[in-house]
């Protein structure tokens, strides 16, 4: 009879086989399939894992920390962390396309990437979270796009490793229970989904540390917000979005000229449509409340109605 601790038990078996004592490595995001896939490796393999946190510095609030937290003080796995912030923010200053941002993200994660490979000895394979529907809908564009971030395919010709899949007959639910079977905690099962280019596609336009820590601050309280009311479990995927442009308020009885930050929460199935969260008014209003008192260059809140189409579920 087929149930998640078999499979686990399986998919074990199969990786000690499939390992035996060499040294896996893993891209762990700390989104649900790296994590999943790291924990089964770890249960696997213990300390022929390594895994390798890459923070771009466009992470959530606390992201990075929870991913070193977890992995490394809870689980006593191999983790390498690397702090690539001012890499990332350096390559990015003053570039204002989209899919130039995209693209910048991109390479310079392989390339980081890469360099921690090179520092390891005696690597053959490497760990990936690949799920069923990455195989199955591998023509769309939410897996395209999942793909050219995470897929370490990327990497030079004298680096190719033997991939280790355990999580690729499964579906996202069933990642989720895998994930819970072996102990991780429901905030990292249950994460709504977060794009490769982080908050660098939620900060429009050309990045800045002011505007890139406003919509940072405001993207905490807003999921904050959605855990005391209930939402997080409810709703897609919701976060924020800072705009590279001002508008006049007034703070202290003086005028100011600050950024608007932008909510947005959204329902889908599969990310090829979507439709706005319809989210009660007091809750909108204690958000927004929070966002004007606690977050710094900031002096507007708006709400994104749009669904998609015409809108795209990000704005860049
Ligand atoms: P759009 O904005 O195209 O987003 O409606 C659909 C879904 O894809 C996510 N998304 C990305 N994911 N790299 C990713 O890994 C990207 O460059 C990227 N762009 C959008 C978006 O968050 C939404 O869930």
């Amino acid at each position: 009879n087929w149930n998640m601790k078999n499979f686990v038990e399986d998919q074990v078996e199969l990786v000690r086989r499939q390992v035996g004592d060499k040294k896996v490595l893993l891209a762990l995001s700390g989104g649900v399939d790296s994590s999943v896939v790291a924990a089964l490796l770890l249960k696997a393999i213990g300390q022929q894992l390594v895994c390798v946190h890459v923070n771009h510095g466009l992470m959530r609030k606390g992201e990075s920390e929870s991913v070193v937290s977890v992995f490394r003080d809870q689980l006593s796995a191999n983790l390498v962390y690397v702090d690539a912030t001012e890499r990332f923010l350096g390559k990015l200053a003053g570039v204002a396309d989209p899919e130039e941002k995209r693209k910048i993200i991109g390479s310079e994660f392989i390339r980081v990437f890469e360099e921690e490979a090179r520092k390891q000895e005696g690597i053959d394979f490497l760990g990936q979270g690949t799920i069923y529907p990455d195989i199955i809908e591998s023509g769309t564009k939410t897996a395209k796009m999942v793909k050219s971030h995470h897929n370490v395919g990327g990497l030079p010709e004298d680096m190719k490793f033997e991939l280790v899949e355990p999580l690729k007959q499964l579906f996202k639910d069933e990642v989720r229970a895998c994930g819970l079977e072996l102990g991780l905690p429901d905030s990292m099962v249950f994460r709504q989904p977060f794009p490769g280019p982080g908050l660098g596609v939620r900060c429009l336009g050309a990045i800045t540390r002011e505007r890139l820590e406003a919509v940072r601050e405001a993207d905490a309280i807003l999921r904050e917000e959605f855990e005391n009311a209930g939402l997080n479990k409810k709703v897609w995927q919701y976060f924020t979005i800072v705009p590279d442009f001002k508008s006049v308020g007034v703070k202290d009885n003086a005028r100011c000229f600050e950024y608007p930050v932008i909510i947005r929460a959204v329902n889908t199935v599969d990310a090829m449509t979507a439709t706005i969260e319809q989210v009660e008014w007091p809750v909108l209003l204690r958000i927004t409340d929070r966002i004007l008192k606690e977050v710094e260059n900031v002096n507007r809140v708006c709400y994104d109605l749009s669904p998609k189409p015409t809108a795209t579920i990000e704005w860049e």
